[in-house]
């Protein structure tokens, strides 16, 4: 479906932007308290008036101390209208600002809790463009959906006033109203397209961004800035395209709304100059009449404002909601039952397991066995599908076919944050949040002292550096683990990864693959014994350091070629064989 023909559905939403807003009701009746009271005030002074004008007119015998009263009473009015204005104004504000806090709340914890699987397939750029540009359009969403609400009970109450006064008249002012729906509608449609085209496109923007900037060293070594700044500005033209064509359609609402004043203007000046004449009605009538005009005609042209805004901010909304929506879609990517998984006591079994990302196959019917307590090693040519079985195996996809069982359960029945619990793994590529070495590592195991993040450390061979830097483990890793080597980000990773002690299955996928041969093996021997009675599940490149592995798996083409021990494979697996000699590490 083209955006196009989606169904305009800026009622819906709003609708749900003010579920957000009524969970605070002390402030909507605050709000509604200063809306009724505004309206009325806002009404009051036109019966003042008149009697002003038939005082002034010597239309009533000429009291002119009714003067005084008349003005006191005025005075009170405006008076109330700023006291009600001041109330109105901070309910609405509060009203508008907290519906959407809690709304971005939602929509990023939505994103968050969503299993990885959902990530691999998503623009970062997009994700953050929801977050902070949509959510400025529902910063005013529900600011702009109580004026609407407010100022059509402003104009029926003066067109109730008016009517009251005299009917005639009223009909020959108001007649224009109806004339301006349809055009206002059309212009409205005008909005939404161009404001969901300048949404779409800034979200393009922010995620060319992230890559241009995150992947600043390539730009350089490629001189990609020349090239980079010239598609920035494409973009940015397009948004401004967008954003006029979006302005122009809001402009063009002024005249049709000045036109429908104007007809009602004219009608009652020229007809009403003619009752007037025709002694049907009285000059101080007309002259009131033609003040409560103003009014609406002031009260019409705000609606309008709001009309157009709104129009302009409900594809933010749509952007925000379908975050929302999309949450169920996201969670059944990976299947999540409820059980809870005990460490692993007997083995975790991959059965004939499938996988593809997209339409290619990648995994073509894989099956090992990985016993508790037991070092299993997945060894083979590059792209072979190593870390995708990682993956599987913690659960970040789901197998297309086949089955994986942990003790002989399917992992799918388990409650997806109880399974993890279970699995400790240091992902092929490191990732380090912007905070310090200690707290990086202490997001293995919340809690755990800095003693033990100490003793990690110096086990994942990363001690040294560590103590070296200026700040110690107080070192911030900069912006993803920017401020530090590769092989440093990689052992602090597997430092944190071996903090979680809770786990019983450890997934390594080559973590050590930037030290050299003998300081590797030794690390493996030291982590090894730590994590005696613990299931360890490695990938290496590297055969010298999975020699001692029980068992070794020979990916390749996604499928496994053979398994056994080194010894065996050696002698039946062509391919181990063949990676033995050209590693060349006998
Ligand atoms: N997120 C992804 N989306 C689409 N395809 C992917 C994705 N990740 C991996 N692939 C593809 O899946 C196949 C297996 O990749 P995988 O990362 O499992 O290989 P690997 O054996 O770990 O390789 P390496 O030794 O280089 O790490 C590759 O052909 C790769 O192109
Ligand atoms: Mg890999």
């Amino acid at each position: 479906m083209g955006p196009e023909d989606r169904k305009p559905q800026t009622a819906r939403l709003f609708r749900r932007m003010f579920a957000y807003a009524l969970r605070h009701k002390m402030r909507v009746v605050m709000f509604v308290y200063a809306s009724v009271g505004l309206s009325i005030f806002m009404s009051l002074p036109l019966l003042i008036v008149r009697n002003y004008f038939a005082v002034m007119l010597n239309v009533s015998g000429g009291d002119y101390s009714r003067l005084f009263l008349l003005g006191g009473l005025i005075f009170c009015c405006w008076m109330f209208i700023g006291y009600f204005e001041m109330r109105r104004e901070i309910a609405t504000q509060f009203l508008s600002r907290r519906s959407t806090t809690d709304l971005v709340n939602d929509v990023a914890a939505s994103i968050l809790r969503r299993p990885f699987a959902y990530f691999s397939g998503t623009r970062t750029g997009d994700l953050i463009s929801r977050i902070m540009t949509d959510t400025a359009a529902a910063d005013e969403a529900v600011g702009l959906g109580l004026h609407l609400l407010r100022e059509p009970l402003t104009i029926a109450l003066i067109v109730a006033t008016t009517v009251y006064m005299n009917w005639r008249l009223a009909l020959v002012a108001f007649v224009g109203f109806p004339l301006a729906v349809y055009p206002i509608a059309w212009l409205g449609r005008k909005i939404m397209k161009a404001s969901r085209k300048a949404r779409e496109l800034t979200a393009d923007l922010a995620d060319t961004m992230v890559q241009l900037f995150s992947g600043a060293k390539v730009v350089k070594a490629f001189r990609m800035e020349d090239v980079a700044i010239a598609e920035f500005s494409t973009t940015t033209g397009n948004i401004f395209h967008q954003n006029m064509a979006q302005a122009r359609a809001a402009a063009l609402i002024r005249p049709v709304v000045q036109f429908v004043n104007g007809v009602g203007g004219v009608a009652v000046v020229v007809w009403g100059g003619y009752q007037v004449k025709a002694g049907h009605i009285t000059v101080d009538e007309l002259l009131t009449f033609i003040i409560a005009l103003i009014a609406t005609h002031k009260a019409a042209w705000t609606v309008s404002r709001a009309y157009d805004r709104m129009k302009y901010m409900t594809p933010g909304l749509e952007r925000l909601f379908e975050m929302l929506d999309g949450e169920k879609a996201a969670h059944q990517l990976v299947a999540s039952g409820t059980k809870t998984p005990q460490p692993l006591s007997r083995r975790i079994s991959i059965r004939d397991v499938t996988f593809s990302y997209g339409r290619e196959s990648v995994l073509g019917g894989v099956s090992a066995d990985i016993d508790a307590g037991s070092v299993s090693a997945f060894v083979g040519p590059t792209g072979g599908g190593k870390t995708t079985i990682l993956d599987l195996i913690a659960g970040f996809y789901s197998a297309s076919g086949g089955v994986i069982t942990w003790d002989d359960t399917p992992v799918s029945d388990y409650d997806r944050g109880r399974f993890l619990d279970q699995i400790a793994y240091a992902p092929q590529q490191a990732v380090l949040f912007n905070i310090s070495i200690r707290e990086n590592v202490r997001k293995g195991r919340p809690g755990a002292s800095d003693a033990d993040i100490e003793e990690v450390c110096l086990l994942a061979g990363v001690h040294d550096d560590i103590v070296r830097f200026q700040h110690g483990y107080d070192t911030r890793a900069g912006e993803a683990g920017a401020s530090l080597s590769g092989g440093q980000k990689q052992r602090i990773a597997l430092a944190r990864a071996l903090l979680k002690t809770g786990a019983s299955v450890f997934l390594f996928d080559e973590p050590t693959s930037s030290l050299d041969v003998e300081t590797e093996l030794n690390l493996w021997q030291r982590v090894r014994e730590y994590l005696s009675g613990k299931t360890i599940v490695l990938v290496a490149h590297r055969l010298s350091l999975v020699r001692n592995a029980d068992r070794i798996y020979v990916v390749s083409g996604g499928t496994v070629e053979a398994s056994g021990t080194h010894g065996r494979l050696i002698e039946t697996s062509a391919t181990y064989a063949n990676l033995w000699r050209l590693h060349g590490e006998r």
